[in-house]
């Protein structure tokens, strides 16, 4: 997701989808990101695409980028990575890729399948997992990935790095990426395709957009300090790291880490609305 727009206002814009292809969800999973209208748009590697609050803004989402190599503002991020990279919510996978081609040993999970796909076809690892359900390797990834957006993920910050905390070994590094202005919001959206966004497509799900301030917040409350924080082609980062002790302390073995992973599908993805 651009975290360099703003939810802006509905359009009228959009015509009608006529391709007539049926919309299929992956079982067991709610239609969020499991939607055909995602999966459709990695396909064709292009939008328009956009998370639609309930009351009707409209969120763009970057598809084309996420569909694109890893640009320069994603090497800012992966030039910091240590050790063992865990990319939640990889999408098509461009940083699983460029993470693999610089050497460093990463997996990507994501509840879309369509998204795993496509970055197993970009020669990354990848798992259709929910970032709430077990992962392997937990307690011991280095470096957690949390770009494009994807502190949104459940729609409940505090919960999602909380998970995050348990994800990674003692003194880890999380890499976020936050809204560039200073805004703390939650709401639910649905996935519309630009013809969609009037009628609504597909189940609300929770969401969180998160400046800075706010993130560098619930992060100390999970344990996490800041460690650095930049800005490069219009997208704002943020490096933390997690606290250098813990009861299970294991250190990180990436051979444990990628030799554990097994295809699984996701419970779910929506772990606020679950709870
Ligand atoms: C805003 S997009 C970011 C795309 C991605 N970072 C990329 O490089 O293309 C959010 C991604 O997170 C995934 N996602 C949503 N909920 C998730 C969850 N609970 N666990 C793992 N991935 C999730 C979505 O399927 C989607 O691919």
């Amino acid at each position: 997701m651009s975290t360099s727009r703003e939810f802006a206002p509905p359009t009228t814009t959009g015509k009608a989808r006529t391709d007539g292809r049926p919309r299929r969800l992956v079982d067991g999973v709610p239609p969020s990101w499991s939607a055909t209208a995602y999966a459709d748009a990695l396909d064709a590697g292009r939008g328009p695409l956009f998370l639609r609050r309930t009351d009707g803004w409209l969120l763009p989402l970057e598809v084309e980028r996420w569909c694109a190599a890893a640009d320069a503002a994603d090497m800012s991020v992966l030039e910091r990575c240590e050790g063992t990279v865990l990319d939640i919510g990889c999408g098509p996978g461009r940083l699983v890729a460029a993470l693999g081609a610089r050497g460093l040993p990463a997996l990507g999970i994501d509840v879309s399948e369509a998204a795993v796909a496509h970055t197993i076809r970009l020669g990354g690892r990848a798992l259709c997992r929910s970032v709430f359900d077990p992962v392997p390797g937990e307690g011991r990834w280095s470096t957690a990935l949390l770009l494009d957006g994807n502190v949104g993920i459940g729609g409940d910050p505090v919960a999602l790095l909380d998970r995050v905390t348990r994800l990674v070994a003692p003194g880890a590094l999380l890499i976020a990426e936050t809204v560039p202005v200073d805004v703390d919001e939650r709401a639910h959206v649905r996935i519309v395709h630009l013809a969609g966004a009037q009628g609504g497509a597909g189940t609300p799900f929770p969401w969180a957009r998160l400046g800075t301030p706010a993130l560098v917040r619930y992060a100390a409350q999970a344990g996490w300090h800041l460690e650095a924080q930049w800005t490069t082609g219009g997208r704002c980062f943020v490096a933390l790291r997690s606290r250098r002790t813990s009861s299970s302390a294991e250190p990180a073995n990436s051979t444990a880490v990628m030799s554990s992973q097994r295809a699984r599908k996701p419970s779910a993805d929506r772990p606020v609305a679950n709870r």
